[in-house]
């Protein structure tokens, strides 16, 4: 979740509470919890309806056609990808080659985090957004009314690598996991570049990937007595290129589709891939930057882990001028450059004053 640009939240309708809570994993595991505190309540339309999508209507991309297939899977791939992009912003991964194995040892790894003492969590706890290693409970407690059902670590993992360090085994399994994904997540970008009909290394070069910004995000939604009442995380949108995430076997995200929430499920051996805002503006506003949130349940405790791939924290980032001249004649750029530094600064602050950080750099019809 490093990377999320929060949309205004709806006061919460109880009178809040003063709470000392480091840690939902904590108050959900109280002996005997029936019922939620109302700083965790949530008014019920920010839950709005979800609908669920016919199995398969969501976009699967193919990764080893993209990677090894014939000149003209590959074709029919970047097809796809940018069908996928354009109309849902978000697609499922097959295929990607990252052993199965892996995936479960990164998920208990991070268990084996959120499971520490409180004490030790608290030593990675980090304060500022450009902080390396960040844990905590709910989203940004400094500017909320009321809390999120969720823990998380969010640690930056590339061009430097850094991890806590406990426990034991997390850091070499998130060495491994990070550098399989980022070469995933580059693949689906020199894809993705061609479906904008940009050359392959487009992306690659202007967001200067090399030094591209990677933020390994472990996300805790423990059983919820009243799931009803609570929420995991606001709708939002990453504010990256391109992130990557991956589940412990619990449903509970969803994403805006048409204008409605979709359930999205769990798919073993996927990666669940979305569109982030640096894309939509690279992309002048032809690949969008879904909306997207987590629920919880009473089910059982859901991990999920996201990994967001953004540009290097220099890149300067606007839409690609490519993009703007046509043969129909010249379009106008929709969106202002803004370094990415002082977007994720500007993301994370109390400054936006109810408006997300696309808001802030889009330029508006006059
Ligand atoms: C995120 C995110 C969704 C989830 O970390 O940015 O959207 O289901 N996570 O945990
Ligand atoms: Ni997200």
């Amino acid at each position: 979740m490093a990377a999320e640009t929060a949309s205004p939240l709806p006061s919460n309708t109880f009178p809040s509470q003063p709470t000392k809570i480091t840690s939902i994993k904590t108050l959900a595991e109280s002996p005997g919890l029936t019922s939620i505190p109302a700083t965790y309540t949530f008014t019920p339309d920010l839950h709005g309806q979800a609908t669920s999508v016919p199995e398969g209507s969501i976009p699967v991309i193919d990764y080893s056609l993209l990677i090894s297939g014939t000149p003209g899977q590959r074709s029919e791939i970047v097809h796809e990808l940018g069908r996928a992009c354009q109309d849902w912003g978000f697609f499922m991964v097959i295929n990607h080659g990252v052993p199965q194995k892996l995936l479960s040892s990164i998920l208990d790894g991070c268990k084996g985090f959120f499971d520490l003492a409180e004490e030790e969590k608290q030593e990675f706890k980090g304060n500022n957004v450009l902080d390396p290693i960040r844990s905590g409970t709910s989203f940004n407690v400094s500017v909320e009314k009321a809390f999120y059902w969720r823990d998380f670590l969010k640690v930056f993992v590339h061009p430097v690598f850094y991890s806590p360090t406990k426990p034991a085994g997390l850091s070499e399994i998130s060495l491994e996991y990070s550098q399989r994904v980022r070469e995933i997540a580059r693949g689906l970008l020199t894809g993705i570049s061609e479906s904008l009909g940009l050359e392959g290394s487009y992306i690659e070069k202007a967001m200067d990937l090399e030094r591209g910004k990677q933020i390994f995000i472990a996300n805790l939604y423990p059983t919820c007595p009243q799931p009803e009442l609570a929420m995991g995380m606001p709708p939002h949108s990453d504010h990256g290129l391109l992130t990557l995430l991956i589940q412990n076997g619990i449903g509970g995200l969803q994403i805006q589709h048409k204008g409605k929430w979709v359930n999205v499920g769990t798919h073993s051996n996927s990666f669940l891939v979305n569109t982030g805002d640096h894309l939509e503006i690279l992309s002048n506003g032809r690949y969008k930057s879904v909306l997207h949130r987590a629920m919880v349940n009473s089910k059982g405790t859901r991990m999920s882990i996201a990994m967001a791939h953004g540009p290097s924290l220099d890149s300067v980032v606007s839409p690609a001028p490519e993009l703007l001249v046509s043969s129909k004649g010249d379009e106008p750029a929709a969106y202002i450059g803004m370094k990415y530094k002082d977007y994720l600064e500007l993301q994370q602050s109390n400054k936006l004053d109810g408006k997300s950080c696309l808001d802030r750099v889009r330029i508006s019809a006059v």
